[in-house]
């Protein structure tokens, strides 16, 4: 199969938003990458005992999958792409437009955890609604910056899935970006990171995008270098198997508390 060089401005030439959610999110079951997440973040929240005043989920592209299991614990969440046009995927959504990509199954399921048993339809509308009502901002981000937001700005909790390990194939560049998203952490604050474990591509449809080949180890130093907690900080690799032929085998998910 043939592999295209690396080209950095892959995602302002390439990117597709309904090519993406196409192939990772129109599944008619839950892929085990999404089961692994939601399972250990209803658990955290649950068990933290916190809430977040300003919540921000970095890198988010066209999508709202970690949102339904924070909704009720942050009184704003902010949401932050490199794309205008996956912000304008997320607007429709938000908007409820009937075009607009179709997430019941992904917060049904969510729902169920948090319950831990069958939940409504109706159950699954009240929480789209208090969703919507928790994005009070979208806004553009660029993680290669020093300040991602083109600001000083920081939050209680800062979420990021599949963003830095995405936008790079270098390990030197995954590290000094990591460092600039997680400035945007407040000190006590916490941040639930996604990567996926040594891969070095993802395909979406015909294109390949990067992969920075990171795994564990190199989360946590990451981690250790922007002051995060090493007592409290959970990071655990697990392993996958949908996205095995086009992404990834494992991934690793990382719950921190900074300082
Ligand atoms: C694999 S997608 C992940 C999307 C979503 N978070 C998810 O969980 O499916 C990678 C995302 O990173 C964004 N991205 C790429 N380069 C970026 C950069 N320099 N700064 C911020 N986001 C970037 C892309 O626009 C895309 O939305």
């Amino acid at each position: 199969m043939k592999i295209n060089a690396y080209n950095p401005n892959i995602y302002d030439q390439q990117w597709n938003p309904q090519e993406y959610l196409r192939q990772y999110y129109s599944q008619d079951f839950i892929p085990d990458d999404e089961e692994a997440i939601q399972q250990r973040l209803v658990a955290f929240l649950k068990h933290t005992g916190r809430t977040f005043a300003r919540a921000i989920d970095v890198g988010c592209g066209p999508t709202v999958h970690m949102h339904t299991s924070l909704a009720p614990y942050v009184g704003e969440l902010h949401l932050a792409d490199y794309l205008p046009e996956n912000l304008s995927t997320i607007e429709q959504w938000l908007r409820d437009e009937p075009d607009a990509h179709n997430w019941d199954i992904n917060i049904k399921y969510v729902l169920e955890l948090e319950a831990e048993s069958p939940v409504s339809d109706s159950a699954v509308e009240t929480r789209k609604q208090l969703m919507r009502q928790k994005v009070t901002a979208l806004k553009r981000c660029d993680v290669r910056q020093a300040q991602p937001l083109g600001e000083s700005a920081v939050y209680d909790l800062v979420l990021s899935a599949y963003c830095v390990d995405a936008a790079t194939n270098s390990k030197d560049e995954w590290r000094q970006w990591m460092g600039n998203l997680l400035t945007l952490c407040a000190e006590g604050g916490m941040a639930v990171l996604l990567s996926s474990n040594k891969a070095q591509r993802y395909q979406v449809a015909d294109n390949f995008f990067p992969e920075a080949n990171v795994d564990e180890t190199d989360m946590a130093a990451a981690l250790d270098a922007a002051g995060f907690n090493q007592r409290r900080t959970m990071i655990e690799t697990v392993p996958i198997k949908t996205w095995e032929e086009l992404a990834f085998n494992s991934i690793v998910i990382a719950i921190v508390e900074k300082g």
